[in-house]
């Protein structure tokens, strides 16, 4: 399973290297196999001595070596800490920043060829919901366009927007409806995320083609994402 944090715009360096010692310390002692991955701000990225299945990755990055983007990272900033895992198409990214699915494919090429570890998010918002089954993944798959979906080190996060954040989880029905069919197509693992925390981490990893979660506000808290883990584990 992947068990997954971002921490989106919260969090200091200080209290990111914290955490991340803390979170290595809890894995060791359970030992856990399962992936568990972080994604602190820019600001906090460094380099740590972490089990190999505990990563850092980025949030975001521009799809460039370096050069001038006023307000971006690029490979350079990212290689400097050896970190091979970033997150694309997040919606916050896609609905709060406007970046267009032109812009999402061309980050996913530029960090498939580098050979990264991919977390690609999609899902739909509520109007989409509301129409039914068929909309929501007719909108799913056209957050697809331009992805190589076969890549090996693709892994697909299915958010639908109404649940982000908002402490509005899809249903396990929903959420086991739409994974069904998103299965279809993809074969890379498929997350859930969406307002996941210790309580429903449990019934949500426990639903057919569910292979982890994407955990935003829940996953601040080092201890309260240290029980995530835990409860994957025992799975
Ligand atoms: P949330 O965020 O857990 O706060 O709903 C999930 C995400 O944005 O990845």
């Amino acid at each position: 399973m992947i068990i997954a944090a971002n921490f989106k715009t919260n969090h200091t360096r200080a209290s990111t290297r914290a955490y991340i010692e803390k979170l290595n310390t809890f894995v060791t002692k359970t030992n856990s196999s399962d992936s568990v991955l972080v994604f602190p701000p820019s600001s906090a990225l460094d380099s740590f001595d972490l089990e190999d299945n505990l990563e850092v990755g980025v949030q975001n990055a521009y799809p460039v070596e370096k050069g001038s983007f006023t307000g971006e990272i690029g490979l350079e900033q990212i290689e400097e800490f050896n970190l091979q895992t970033i997150l694309i198409g997040h919606s916050e990214r896609r609905h709060v920043l406007g970046e267009s699915q032109d812009e999402v494919a061309k980050k996913y090429d530029f960090f498939k060829a580098k050979n990264f570890k991919i977390v690609y998010c999609i899902g739909e918002p509520k109007e989409v919901r509301e129409e039914g089954i068929e909309a929501v993944i007719a909108y799913n798959f056209a957050q697809l366009e331009g992805i190589d979906i076969d890549y090996e080190n693709l892994i697909i996060a299915y958010e639908p927007v109404w649940a982000i954040g908002t402490g509005l989880t899809a249903t396990n029905e929903q959420i086991e409806e739409t994974l069904a069919l998103l299965k279809q197509k993809l074969k890379a693992p498929l997350l859930y995320g969406g307002s996941v925390k210790v309580a429903n981490t449990k019934e949500i990893l426990e639903i057919p083609n569910c292979e982890g979660v994407l955990v935003g506000t829940a996953s601040w808290d080092v201890d309260a994402f240290s029980e995530m883990v835990e409860i994957a584990a025992k799975l």
